[in-house]
């Protein structure tokens, strides 16, 4: 009988070791938003977003574990309203360890959802590795009555695990489908269907634990990209202005008083803004700011030379770039050149 229940012991102890051995190893870094919330009843739609730490996260989906070799680590715990530039560089760094020095074969982010489609664009262009980089969040708080959070994070790590999410670049994993970095954007502010994929649509989607990718994403990214923050501390200073109709030049004033280094425009329809506003545009970049035309319309792409001359008054037009990314672009477009043809070029490459 001992005999029996040794070799049982040892038939299980290699099944867990070869099922540890064959599995995925996948990183999970949390900074936050309302996947890490709590409501003060869960009904209720009032929450704290970044209450909750990663290994209550982890916990709280051991199917997970069925997946991959999970381990986590907490870099921040905010609402994503407040991501900053500080936290990018320290996360982008920690993303290109993990995956390059550190063995990791995935990362997951857990991420508020108010700003998670600008980390992720930030990390598609400074990212170098072909391994996936999931970001995940929630619109529902921890302990909300069906809360959304414990599946989205389930299906990262699913698509985190999945060939086929290699070499996509970054990618957002929310209510089972799977969106790249360019072009997904929040959409909704309280639907857990809230993000859309713009130009480029949704690439794919999760189901049962397995990822699937319907489109392969064109644009340069992670391995092509050249940017990199690995010797930065700190980002270019580039603003956004809202354009609308008799818009004040006030907030571009602003930027300029304060040597921005590069101002986005939201411009209406196709990048326009107000005359007010484009004279201190004009005078702007011809004082060294460089001038990104983007556009508040929720979709479609903002036209190089078409209503406004760009390249009379060398300005930049973010093509299918929302302003939020043609801003992170201009930023690390910025510390390549300043040259207002060699940034345009980048607005067609990524
Ligand atoms: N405070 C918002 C954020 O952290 C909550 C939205 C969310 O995470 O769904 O982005």
């Amino acid at each position: 009988m001992k005999h029996i229940k040794l070799l049982a012991a040892i038939a299980l102890a290699l099944c867990i070791s070869f099922s540890a051995v064959a599995k995925p190893k996948i990183r999970i870094i949390a900074t936050g938003g309302t996947i890490a919330g709590v409501s003060s009843t869960s009904a209720s739609s009032a929450y704290t977003a970044g209450q909750v730490g990663i290994q209550t996260l982890i916990d709280a989906v051991p199917q997970m574990l069925y997946l991959a070799d999970i381990s986590g680590e907490q870099l921040v715990n905010i609402g994503s309203q407040d991501m900053n530039d500080e936290v990018w560089l320290k996360l982008a760094k920690r993303v290109n360890q993990l995956l390059n020095e550190e063995g990791y074969d995935g990362v997951v982010i857990t991420h508020g959802t108010d700003t998670m489609e600008e980390t992720a664009y930030f990390l598609n262009l400074t990212v170098h590795s072909e391994k996936p980089v999931i970001l995940a969040g929630s619109m529902r708080p921890s302990n909300a009555i069906s809360a959304d959070g414990p599946a989205n994070l389930y299906n990262a790590v699913a698509a985190a695990v999945s060939p086929a999410c290699k070499g996509q670049g970054v990618l957002c994993c929310m209510n089972n489908q799977l969106l790249d970095a360019k072009s997904v954007i929040k959409s909704h502010t309280i639907d857990c269907d809230t993000f859309e994929g713009g130009h480029y649509g949704v690439i794919g989607y999760v189901y049962n634990g397995e990822a699937h990718i319907l489109q392969k994403v064109t644009t340069k990214h992670t391995v092509s990209s050249v940017f990199s923050v690995e010797k930065l501390d700190r980002l270019p200073k580039v603003g956004i202005v809202y354009g609308y109709a008799n818009c004040s030049p006030l907030p571009m004033q602003a930027f300029v008083d304060a040597q921005y280094d590069g101002i986005v425009l939201a411009g209406v329809g196709d990048g326009n803004f107000y005359k007010d506003v484009f004279d201190v545009a004009v005078k702007a970049q011809n004082s060294g700011i460089q001038i990104v035309r983007s556009s508040r319309c929720p979709s479609g792409p903002t036209c190089l030379n078409s209503e406004v001359d760009d390249d009379k008054y060398h300005f930049v037009a973010s093509l299918d770039l929302n302003p939020q990314k043609a801003r992170i672009l201009l930023m690390l477009a910025l510390t390549k050149t300043h040259d207002w043809q060699e940034i345009q070029e980048f607005y067609k490459e990524y």
